[in-house]
Formats: structure tokens, C-alpha cells, sequence
């Protein structure tokens, strides 16, 4: 009798444990598997538009949040403003709640704090004029899969409207955001608001006594000085010859995604790699990627980047919600009475020496024996890829840091 009582209990606890472990580790709906996939192929034609402006340096977009904002316009949106969403996110079979759990599942997915060990903090809001009514229903389904709160806004005094969007985006990124934009265009129409602060944790850490101050050449004739991060490890590698470039992978917290560099050899403009960047050509070079020894010098960055987006999705297909005669989201406010008129898009990331322990055991072996060098002193593209879903959580360019002119060379 007591024998079994014990078995039994050892079964329950043993049961109880596996069960935990499938839920940390879940397995994605395939919905959620179909639009990770699709918001990667929106990744590349966000970048791509938003490459070709002229005047933009550094860019940030996070391609699944994008995803989610298309999806809360699909959302608030009847007929064909609804059905362009699904066309762009390549989802036109998918049914509406489909579209809509999928796209939150993802999202929680691959920002989870606990089973990624990362610091990704998403806020999402959506402006309306002060004459709109949002409907209940609206604001309880936006609020459940997007996590979108509303607010009503009165632009007659542009100022004081202004700072309140500024004051929103600086608040709900602990200050990591003080800005995100100086100026609203037209100010009649719903805004969608993304404010977030993304830092990685790297899977090997850098030392943080290997940090000093070097130049880092926004053009030939243009240095600016920033702190580099060094160190010696083994990392996913691949020196692309014909392409004249070099791509470094680096694993991120319990290895679910990893960051992705693309350096070309010399300084130069960075349109001619802007030019291959396909999502093919992507899948090319990482599986192309060997375990390797390098040398890797970074920049540590804080970078803040905000970007009108509303523009470049209507060049990828979203004409209806952009234009105040043809659009219909008269599920937002029961009326024909709003069109999208701007999607503020804005991140601070920072990534530094922070990460998890390193293998101190591979020091002093021949596995370190002549490194490859990635010295990260100019501009270059960057992504965070992840494993487990295949999307791309950010895709952007560093061209140019913060930090202090250096004196010109002669
Ligand atoms: C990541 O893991 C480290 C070490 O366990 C911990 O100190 C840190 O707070 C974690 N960060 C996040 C964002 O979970
Ligand atoms: C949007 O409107 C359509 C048609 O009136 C309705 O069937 C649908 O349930 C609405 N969607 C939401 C999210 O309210």
C-alpha cells in the first residue's frame, strides 16, 4: 500500500514536469507559423522601400511588429481596406481570427522575457481625433491581440498634442524614447503608435574591461568616435569573396535567435549590399555560415530611430487605409469618418557587453588558433533572426552612431 502511494506520486510529479517543458517550449499554431514566415518577406520590402529615401541614415523596423500594426488595420477595417492587409502580409486565405491570434501569437512568441532573456518592451497606441467614438468592441479585440490601447487627440493645439504622443512613448520605454517625432503632418486621421526598447542578451558574453574608444567611419573623409567591444570566440561565420563582404552570426540568450551582421570589406555607401539583401539571398549566406574562431570588434550601440511608416505601406499595397476618400475602418468608430494618416514606428535599442557566461575552457586551445577578423568599424546591416519561428524581429542599419567627430585625417 505505501509502496504504490509512493510510485504513483513519483508518476504525478514526473508527468507534471514534462508537462512544463512542452509549454515552454510550444510548439507555434501553423497560422502563427504561416505569417512569421510572411512577415519575414515583409521585412526585406519595408527595408528595401525605405532604403531607396533619400536623407534617412540609420534605420530600425521591427518586421513582426509591423506585422501586428497591419493587423490591427485589418482589424478596424471593412472590405478591401481589410482585405490589402491580408494581401500584403501574403495571408489572403487565412480567416480573420486566424490572422488576428496568429499574429499574437507570434509576438508573444519572440518577445517572451522568460524563455528568451531579452528586454523588449512593445507599447502600441492608436490616436484618434477628438471627434471619433472608438467602438467597444474595437477597443476590447485591439487591446486582447495587439495590446493597443486608444486615445482620443485634440490637434488644434499641435504643440501640447505633440508632446503628449512624445510624453506617452518616453513613459512606456522607461525613458529609453524621449522623442519620437518633432512634427505630425496631417492631423486628422487615426495614428498608429509603436513605441519599444529592444536589448539583447548575447548567449557569450564580452568582458567588460575589453571596451575603449576607437573611430568609427561614417564615410572616407568622416570618423566619429565610439566605444568598440572586442573578444575572441567562436561564432557562425562566412566570408562571402565575391560579394566583398563578411557575415557574423551571433547567438542571443538560449540560442532561440541570434544576431545578424553584414559587413562589407571597406567603407563604402551601403547600397550595393542593399541591392543583394533578398530574403533568398539571406537563407544563402546563412546556410553558408561555419563555426568559426574570430576576432569580433563591435560598436556598443543606443540608438533611437523613429520612422513614418504610413508612406512606405502604401507603396507595398496598403492604398484604402491611407486615403481619406476610400477608406472604410469603420470598425474602429462604427463610421466611414477615419483614414490611417501616419504609423510612427520607433525603437531605442542598446546592445552591449552583456550576456551569459563564456566557456572559459576553449582559451589556450587550438580552436582559437588565427581568428578570422570582424572589425565592425563602418557601416553595416543588421538583423535579429529567429530560429524558432523563422521571422526577422529587427532589420536595420548602423550608419551612423552617436559619438563625436574625430579630428580629420590629412
Ligand atoms: C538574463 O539573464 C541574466 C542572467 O541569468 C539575468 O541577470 C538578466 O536579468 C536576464 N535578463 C532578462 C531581460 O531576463
Ligand atoms: C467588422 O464589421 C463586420 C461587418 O459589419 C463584422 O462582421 C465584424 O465582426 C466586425 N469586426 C469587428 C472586429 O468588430
Amino acid at each position: 500500500m505505501w509502496m504504490i502511494k509512493l510510485v504513483s506520486l513519483v508518476l504525478l510529479a514526473s508527468s507534471a514536469s514534462a508537462a512544463t517543458a512542452a509549454s515552454a517550449d510550444k510548439v507555434l499554431s501553423n497560422h502563427a507559423t504561416l505569417l512569421a514566415d510572411n512577415s519575414a518577406n515583409l521585412a526585406f520590402s519595408l527595408y528595401q522601400n525605405m532604403a531607396k529615401e533619400k536623407g534617412i541614415d540609420n534605420i530600425i523596423i521591427s518586421p513582426v511588429v509591423v506585422a501586428s500594426s497591419l493587423g490591427l488595420v485589418a482589424l478596424g477595417g471593412k472590405a478591401s481596406t481589410a482585405s490589402q492587409v491580408k494581401t500584403i502580409l501574403n495571408a489572403a486565405k487565412v480567416k480573420d481570427e486566424q490572422l488576428h491570434s496568429g499574429l499574437a501569437e507570434l509576438l508573444t512568441e519572440v518577445s517572451d522575457q522568460k524563455t528568451r532573456n531579452v528586454t523588449w518592451k512593445i507599447s502600441n497606441r492608436l490616436y484618434g481625433p477628438s471627434s471619433v467614438n472608438f467602438v467597444d468592441d474595437f477597443v476590447k479585440s485591439s487591446k486582447k491581440h495587439y495590446n493597443c490601447d486608444h486615445s482620443k487627440i485634440n490637434f488644434r493645439d499641435k504643440k501640447s498634442a505633440l508632446n503628449s504622443i512624445n510624453e506617452w512613448a518616453a513613459k512606456s520605454t522607461d525613458g529609453k524614447l524621449p522623442e519620437i517625432t518633432k512634427d505630425v503632418e496631417k492631423t486628422d486621421g487615426a495614428m498608429i503608435v509603436n513605441a519599444m526598447f529592444f536589448k539583447p542578451h548575447w548567449d557569450e558574453q564580452f568582458h567588460h574591461q575589453m571596451v575603449d574608444n576607437r573611430g568609427f567611419m561614417v564615410s572616407r573623409g568622416f570618423t566619429v568616435s565610439v566605444e568598440m567591444m572586442h573578444r575572441t570566440g567562436m561564432c557562425g561565420f562566412y566570408e562571402d569573396k565575391t560579394n566583398k563582404l563578411n557575415i557574423l552570426s551571433m547567438p542571443l540568450a538560449h540560442k532561440k535567435s541570434s544576431m545578424v551582421f553584414l559587413l562589407p570589406y571597406h567603407v563604402e555607401p551601403l547600397e550595393r549590399l542593399e541591392k543583394l539583401l533578398t530574403k533568398k539571398q539571406l537563407n544563402t549566406w546563412m546556410g553558408q555560415l561555419k563555426e568559426t574562431a574570430v576576432a569580433m570588434s563591435l560598436p556598443k550601440v543606443s540608438l533611437e530611430v523613429s520612422h513614418d511608416l504610413q508612406k512606405h505601406l502604401s507603396e507595398l499595397g496598403l492604398t484604402e487605409a491611407v486615403d481619406k476618400a476610400k477608406a472604410d475602418l469603420s470598425n474602429i468608430s462604427g463610421k466611414k469618418d477615419l483614414y490611417l494618416s501616419s504609423v510612427f514606428h520607433a525603437s531605442a535599442v542598446e546592445w552591449g557587453t552583456d550576456g551569459n557566461a563564456i566557456d572559459n575552457s576553449i582559451f589556450g586551445t587550438d580552436k582559437l588558433k588565427n581568428p578570422k577578423l570582424f572589425y565592425a568599424d563602418h557601416p553595416f546591416i543588421f538583423l535579429v533572426k529567429d530560429q524558432k519561428t523563422n521571422s526577422i524581429l529587427f532589420i536595420g542599419r548602423m550608419v551612423r552612431p552617436k559619438g563625436e567627430k574625430m579630428r580629420d585625417e590629412l
